[in-house]
């Protein structure tokens, strides 16, 4: 059987380097610019890339990351995106820490249906105490409360996603 690569491109910003925003021909300018990440979900999408990739953090961390950063709240810049493409995949990174897995079963299951079932998740617990400060706790809970959490946050997840049938809504006038 034949092997197949699959391929991705992560978007972070407007570059990875964290100087990159610097460069003479960068996207600098249009870091908050929905037409851009559309513009590179189509360029991807065209190069036959399987995904498109946002990661995600809940606060400014300038001993990560200098330049660029996130900024666009990803669900809702590939929302846009699912719009101005027809097959790539949207992937997204949620935060088991401070996501509800409710409200996270919602939005993604609203960006797949929006894309006609192009949606992905990056599911994780976090890095930072100053992303914790931005969710009214002093510090991120330790490793082990997580991970324990993000477990029972995917089975909510894939619970909450069946717990409706296919055939749920009849339309019966
Ligand atoms: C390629 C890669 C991408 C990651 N992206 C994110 C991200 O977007 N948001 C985030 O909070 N953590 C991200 N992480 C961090 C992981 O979720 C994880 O916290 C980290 O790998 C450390 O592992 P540990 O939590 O077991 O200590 C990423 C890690 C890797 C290797």
């Amino acid at each position: 059987m034949a092997r197949t690569l699959h391929l991705g491109a992560f978007l972070h910003g407007v570059g990875h380097h964290s100087a990159a925003w610097r460069h003479p021909e960068s996207a600098a300018e249009r870091l908050g610019d929905i037409a851009f990440f559309e513009e590179s979900a189509r360029v991807a999408e065209k190069g036959l890339l399987d995904a498109v990739f946002f990661a995600d953090g809940h606060s400014v961390n300038r001993t990560y990351t200098a330049g660029t950063t996130w900024f666009l709240e990803p669900i809702t810049a590939l929302s846009a995106m699912a719009r101005a493409t027809s097959h790539i995949g949207l992937v997204t990174t949620v935060s088991s820490s401070f996501w509800t897995p409710f409200h996270a079963a919602r939005m993604l299951a609203s960006l797949d249906h929006i894309s006609g079932g192009r949606a992905g998740a990056n599911i994780v617990t976090s890095m930072f105490d100053a992303e914790a400060r931005n969710h009214g706790f002093d510090a991120l809970p330790a490793h082990a409360e997580r991970y324990a959490r993000a477990a029972e946050f995917v089975e909510a997840l894939t619970a909450l996603w069946d717990s409706w049938g296919e055939d749920a809504l009849l339309v019966d006038r």
